[in-house]
Formats: structure tokens, C-alpha cells, sequence
């Protein structure tokens, strides 16, 4: 498995991926498209044997848009969020579902932590926490 900068083909596996992955959160594969493809954001993807296992995007500013991993529970989600975070290589930022545990997990564990009063609430009618990472 490697971890490498995206290119345009990626696009169409990547936004299949975040279909899946981001059942919870309605049509995201539409809103990862549009960041996948936006100026001022990176995206990286994770590939093993030919296929596209985990993406994660970011901006130029420092915020974590998405990060996906088809692998559970193998630390590619992890290895995907370091590789954001040594491209950051400064403060990142975050929101989050709260009933997403395994994210929040993730997050916390790699020293994010709520921002108090700075969460919300989705179109969805799901809430959020805005994490920070200094
Ligand atoms: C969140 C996500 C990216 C984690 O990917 P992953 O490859 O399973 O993550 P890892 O194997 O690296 O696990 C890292 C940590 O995440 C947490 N975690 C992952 N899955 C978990 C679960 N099912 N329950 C609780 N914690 C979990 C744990 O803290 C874990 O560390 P540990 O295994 O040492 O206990 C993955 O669950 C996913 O793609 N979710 C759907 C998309 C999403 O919600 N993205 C986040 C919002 S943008």
C-alpha cells in the first residue's frame, strides 16, 4: 500500500469510495468531487495493488474536507491522516459528526480536540463538532 498525491483518474474512484463511505452524511461523494477538484485543496489517495483503498483532502489553509478508508480497522485511516498533517505541518482544523465515534476517535487520538461552542449543525439535521489540532 503507498500513499501518493492524487491525479484526475483518481477522481471517479475516489468519489465511488466517499459514496460509500459517507452513507451516513447523504450525496458527499458530490461535495468530495468538488473539492477533489478545487483549487487551494490537495488530495491523496492510498493504493494497493492497482486499487484506491483511502483518500483524504485538505486545504491550503489546513482543514481536513475528507478522509475515507475502505480497509477498516488496518490504520490506513491513520497513516492517511499523518500524511495530511506532515503536508499541513501546521494548526488543522476539522468538524465532525457526533455520532460518528470512529472518526472522532481517530481524531482525538492524534491530538484534535473540540473546540467548545464552535459545533453545529448539518443541513441533515445531524450535529457537529469543529475540532483543532495546534
Ligand atoms: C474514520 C475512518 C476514516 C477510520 O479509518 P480506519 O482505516 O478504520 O482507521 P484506522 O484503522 O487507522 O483506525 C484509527 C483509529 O480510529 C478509531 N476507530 C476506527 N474505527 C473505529 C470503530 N469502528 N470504532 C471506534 N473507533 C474506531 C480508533 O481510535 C482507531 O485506533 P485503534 O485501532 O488503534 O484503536 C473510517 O472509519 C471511515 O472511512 N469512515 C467513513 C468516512 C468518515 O466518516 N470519515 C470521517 C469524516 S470526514
Amino acid at each position: 500500500m503507498r500513499i501518493r498525491r492524487a491525479g484526475p483518474l483518481d477522481l471517479a474512484p475516489v468519489r465511488s469510495l466517499a459514496a460509500a463511505a459517507f452513507v451516513a452524511q447523504g450525496d458527499y461523494a458530490a461535495t468530495v468531487a468538488h473539492w477533489f477538484r478545487a483549487r487551494g485543496a490537495q488530495t491523496a489517495v492510498a493504493e494497493a495493488q492497482g486499487s484506491i483503498v483511502g483518500f483524504v483532502i485538505w486545504t491550503d489553509d489546513g482543514r481536513i474536507v475528507a478522509i475515507a478508508s475502505a480497509r477498516p480497522r488496518a490504520g490506513l485511516g491513520r497513516a492517511l491522516l499523518r500524511h495530511a498533517l506532515a503536508e499541513i505541518a501546521g494548526p488543522a482544523a476539522l468538524e465532525v459528526s457526533c455520532d460518528n465515534l470512529a472518526a472522532r476517535a481517530l481524531f482525538a487520538s492524534e491530538g484534535f480536540a473540540a473546540v467548545p461552542g464552535a459545533g453545529g449543525v448539518y443541513p441533515s439535521g445531524a450535529r457537529y463538532e469543529s475540532m483543532r489540532r495546534t
